[in-house]
């Protein structure tokens, strides 16, 4: 083997390391912050269908009085309809940034700017930070690699209306919350 055949593969094997420890060690505040944005982004897309829409999904339902009804769910928890919300979901990142709480330190991704008709108070600004590598696209890659990792998860559980879907997704499905640092009263 050649000199610079070696050094190849001497720095080849060192990125690898690299790669692998910048993998292992995932940034929980990160993570966790993206799976809870993920649920409750979901949960206010799904909160802006019409739940009197209703889709046919096939088959009959058989009523208590022996007659056969149309098997329907709502829209907004049908299948397609899911997948289409969850295909967007990451957008909504940008609309979220890394806040660092002034007496905790306690630092988390929040949404800071208001949905259209939500008026509710919102964090101080000053305790946000909207640039580098701690911005909202180091959340919206987190959120596409949860989304990617636990579609078919997210999928079934907003199939119904379920509680606590941010615990059973960020702590019992997955672990991206599952350190008592980075829970809160929320779950
Ligand atoms: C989901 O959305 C509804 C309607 O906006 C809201 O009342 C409810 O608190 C939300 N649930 C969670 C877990 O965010
Ligand atoms: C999901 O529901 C929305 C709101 O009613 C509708 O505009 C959209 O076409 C639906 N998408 C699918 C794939 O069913």
């Amino acid at each position: 083997m050649n000199m610079v055949a070696w050094i190849i593969q001497i720095a080849m094997v060192a990125m690898s390391i690299l790669i692998e420890t910048a993998e292992g060690k995932k940034d929980k505040a990160l993570y966790c912050s993206a799976c809870r944005a993920v649920v409750d982004e979901l949960n206010y897309s799904i909160s802006q269908i019409d739940p009197k829409k209703t889709i046919h999904v096939g088959g009959f339902r058989l009523n208590p009085d022996g007659s056969l009804t149309d098997k329907k769910v709502p829209l907004a928890r049908s299948e397609a309809n899911l997948s289409e919300l969850l295909e967007g979901v990451c957008d909504s990142m940008s609309d979220h940034a890394l806040h660092v709480d002034p007496d905790t330190k306690k630092k988390q991704y929040k949404r800071f700017a208001p949905r259209g008709s939500d008026t509710g108070d919102f964090p101080d600004f000053n305790h946000f930070k909207f640039d580098g590598p701690e911005g909202s696209n180091s959340l919206k890659f987190a959120c596409e690699s949860i989304v990617e990792e636990l579609e078919d998860d997210i999928l079934s559980l907003f199939a119904k209306e379920t509680d606590h879907v941010v615990d059973k997704l960020c702590n019992e499905v997955s672990d991206h919350c599952r350190d008592a640092t980075f829970q809160s009263d929320e779950l």
